[in-house]
């Protein structure tokens, strides 16, 4: 962006680069799979005209955010999922990659031994990379891709492929994205209601924390073990970031600064 670049391009180069690294555990192939050892991504895309695309439930593809900016640039459709969106993707030129990740494949194999099923987002599973920027037109973009929830059951889809849950933006105001829990998101439409508290005069920061609020209020504050994250940014190119618990870190950066911050939480983990 520094070299005249635009927000779109640089979420989605941005998120690319923790997509291919097969050694991350929470997001593209080298992901926890589902209870049944299958890999499945989500991702979704978001510009400054309100466009959207985003995949769902897709396999064997090694980008699944450049799927969905394919959605959102040569379809009619915002979303695409499951075999669709992989026969979509393969029609645009996107390989297929039969990549499993060892140490994936070995923590799934003793989760087996067990089966317990209990979807909980923590410290060493957590999940999703979202990224919003600001360019120097003015103009915001988000991503946020995601292996999902691990060993989850086949099929289920988080808040990162939902435009509204896992991200949002409206160029006059701001955007915002979550991590953590997809269904906690959901259930308050998380990254949407942080950017109309903005459009409401809250600040970045101010419109995270009231969004974890809310979730933890709409959960009659029964949130042991769920985490969930928010990172907003503002059209000033103020920003602010707010989770339910204590580990949650944001990469900042600006023309200045680059930095790792740790975010401000409700309570320690
Ligand atoms: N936030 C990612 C998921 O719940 O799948």
């Amino acid at each position: 962006m520094e070299a005249g670049g635009n927000a779109l391009d640089a979420v989605e180069q941005g998120v690319r680069v923790t997509e291919s690294d097969k050694t991350n555990l929470s997001v593209g192939l080298g992901g926890f799979p589902d209870r049944d050892g299958n890999t499945t991504l989500d991702a979704c895309i978001m510009n400054h005209k309100n466009q959207c695309g985003s995949v769902g439930f897709l396999q064997y593809i090694e980008n699944p955010i450049s799927v969905a900016r394919k959605v959102m640039e040569d379809t009619p459709h915002v979303m695409l999922v499951g075999d669709g969106a992989l026969e979509f993707a393969l029609s645009k030129g996107f390989t297929k990659s039969d990549f499993k990740s060892d140490e994936a494949q070995k923590a799934w194999k003793e989760w087996l031994k067990t089966s317990e099923y209990k979807p909980i987002i923590n410290r060493e599973n957590h999940d999703t990379i979202g990224m919003i920027a600001l360019d120097a037109e003015g103009n915001l973009s988000g991503a946020c891709t995601t292996s999902g929830l691990s060993f989850k059951m086949r099929g289920r889809l988080g808040d990162s492929p939902i435009i509204g849950a896992g991200l949002f933006v409206d160029n006059e105001v701001g955007a915002a994205c979550a991590t953590g829990l997809g269904e906690a998101v959901i259930r308050i439409a998380g990254s949407s209601i942080v950017v109309e508290l903005m459009r409401h005069g809250y600040t970045p920061q101010e419109a995270c924390k009231e969004a974890v609020e809310r979730l933890i209020k709409k959960h009659d504050n029964q949130v042991e073990n769920l985490q969930v994250g928010f990172i907003a940014l503002n059209k000033n190119g103020e920003w602010g970031s707010y989770s339910v618990y204590s580990g949650f870190n944001v990469a900042h950066r600006d023309l200045e600064n680059e930095k790792l911050v740790d975010s401000e939480f409700n309570r320690p983990w």
